[in-house]
């Protein structure tokens, strides 16, 4: 799925399409925008067409009388009150209404919000121009992949793949272009996340994934090795070899490294993401209700991958490797049973009691193979509980970790982009009920209390004593967030790949 091309300008370029935004005074009334549009702008109002509230729209076809074919005036409510992710909302249900009436190329005028009072610098309104584009941007995206061509609605065809910002002051326009360039390739890999995640476990197996990681490393200029079972086995990760026994498509390890030109000071940032390609529970079987969700139960992968190319997009100057596990978690005559006792890479032994709680397995002696290569800070990213939608809802994921400042990093990095994360205790006497008189640990507690973090706590298991970890439990944000208007209606949303990668850039 293609971005839109994105470009500020210091003068106008043939489109069809003009976008003006308009913001309200302290009493609600439209604030009519400098320049041409102003009188458009003061007769909608008039006409009670047009308030200038945050989100309202009017699109206006001109029939040839004025410089552009039509006009999109946009509300954004009052300035003191707009926010980054208000602006990007807003982006979006433009960027519908612009797809809905078939605009192909689009002039944005920015100049409205440089010089709209209430914003205290120049940089706030480039943040807030940046976030509006980024809504359009992020909105673009369609997974159409499996729908033949007569099945696919012409009126939903993405035709806008131009999209240029008008601003009058040179030193701006570069300013801003610098961010056009950022904010496509946030938009490009958050992409590349939800197709990975969309994608059916019949095609988006293992080996499936081995290969396109392979590819966009080579596109990238990123190192990029795989290992198979057999070198698993060599690593003697058992965890991660136990889940997939029982399927008939052999799983992957996949290492992707993203090294800054400037490798000095550069601190090591690993990210380890659970790559489930199906998770049907095994022999702990899943009730089929909803069951088809878990092909998106590498979504913690995808996350990384889409993460580990931002990283290298933007040229960041941290190392970011992205190691992510791929298997399928299948029942068969060869699948794990419950009471099973494996050994994992660390040499704890973990009794199996629950063949459904097998992200933490894989993940254990991914983590552990993680820190062989010494990361000033680690992250491992997962659909790991369904609790974790019990607990907090689909507004934001959880974190855990045993390291606060790292844990307040990412949740920072989450503000910028305002992709919400709420931190959980992750206090040892959880791991009270998950002793096994067979094993070191069993896998699970099986009972209905604190699945999250019994979860979390698990993997700290495997945590050596120096390792500074977070957690992040995406299972609730990393698909069906269509409540936010600039992610899919259904599917994979892309939510955390931006936090990620602006986690790795500001780390120090
Ligand atoms: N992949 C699931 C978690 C999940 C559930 C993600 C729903 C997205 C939506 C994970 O492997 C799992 O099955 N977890 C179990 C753990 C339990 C068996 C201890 C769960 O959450 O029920
Ligand atoms: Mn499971
Ligand atoms: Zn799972």
């Amino acid at each position: 799925m293609k971005v839109p091309t994105l470009e500020a300008r210091t003068s106008a370029q043939a489109a069809d399409t003009d976008l003006v935004v308009v913001f309200q005074d302290t009493r609600k009334k439209a604030l009519a925008p400098q320049g041409g549009y102003s009188g458009t702008v003061e007769k909608l109002t008039k006409a009670k067409a047009f308030d200038g509230s945050h989100g309202s729209m009017q699109f206006l076809r001109f029939g040839g009388r004025k410089p552009a074919e039509n006009l999109l005036v946009v509300g954004l409510g009052s300035a003191a009150e707009l926010t980054e992710e208000k602006a990007r909302i807003a982006g979006a249900k433009a960027w519908s209404r612009l797809i809905a009436e078939k605009v192909s190329s689009l002039n944005v005028h920015v100049d409205p919000v440089v010089q709209t009072r209430g914003f205290s610098s120049q940089t706030d309104s480039i943040r807030i121009v940046r976030a509006f584009v980024e809504g359009m941007a992020l909105s673009g995206y369609k997974w159409e992949k499996y729908k033949s061509k007569k099945a696919t609605p012409a009126k939903d065809e993405v035709t806008l793949d131009k999209v240029s910002l008008l601003i009058k002051d040179k030193a701006s326009a570069n300013l801003l272009n610098s961010e056009m360039k950022s904010v496509q390739a946030a938009a490009e890999c958050v992409n590349v996340t939800r197709d990975w995640s969309n994608e059916p476990s019949n095609e988006g197996t293992p080996e499936y994934y081995a290969a396109q990681a392979q590819k966009f490393a080579r596109a990238n200029g990123l190192k990029c090795r795989v290992l198979r079972e057999a070198d698993a086995k060599r690593e003697r990760m058992g965890l991660f070899l136990g889940v997939g026994q029982g399927s008939d498509r052999e799983g992957r390890v996949v290492i992707v490294e993203y090294t800054p030109a400037a490798s000095k000071n550069a601190k090591n940032i690993i990210l380890v993401g659970k790559g489930i390609t199906f998770d049907s529970g095994g022999i702990s079987i899943k009730p089929s209700m909803k069951m088809e969700n878990m092909k998106h139960d590498m979504t913690g992968a995808a996350t990384i991958m889409g993460a580990v190319l931002l990283a290298a997009k933007w040229k960041i100057k941290n190392k970011v490797t992205a190691i992510m596990g791929f298997t399928e978690n299948m029942p068969s005559g060869c699948a794990i049973q419950p009471g099973n006792v494996l050994t994992s890479r660390s040499g704890k032994t973990v009794e199996v009691i629950n063949t459904d709680a097998e992200g933490r397995l894989i993940l254990a002696d991914l983590l552990d193979l993680a820190q062989d290569r010494k990361p000033d800070a680690l992250i491992n990213v997962a659909t790991l509980t369904g609790a974790v939608m019990v607990a907090l809802g689909k507004q934001c994921c959880g974190v855990m970790g045993n390291d606060e400042e790292l844990i307040g990093r990412v949740k920072t990095a989450g503000e910028v982009h305002s992709e919400r994360i709420w931190q959980l205790p992750l206090w040892d006497e959880y791991f009270e009920d998950m002793k096994s008189a067979t094993a070191d640990m069993k896998n699970s507690a099986n009972d209905p209390y604190g699945g999250s973090i019994r979860a979390g706590i698990f993997l700290k298991q495997f945590i050596r004593e120096k390792t500074r970890w977070a957690h992040l439990d995406i299972a609730a944000t990393g698909d069906g967030m269509g409540h936010i208007p600039y992610y899919p209606k259904q599917g994979a949303s892309g939510m955390h790949v931006r936090t990620l990668a602006q986690f790795a850039a500001d780390f120090s």
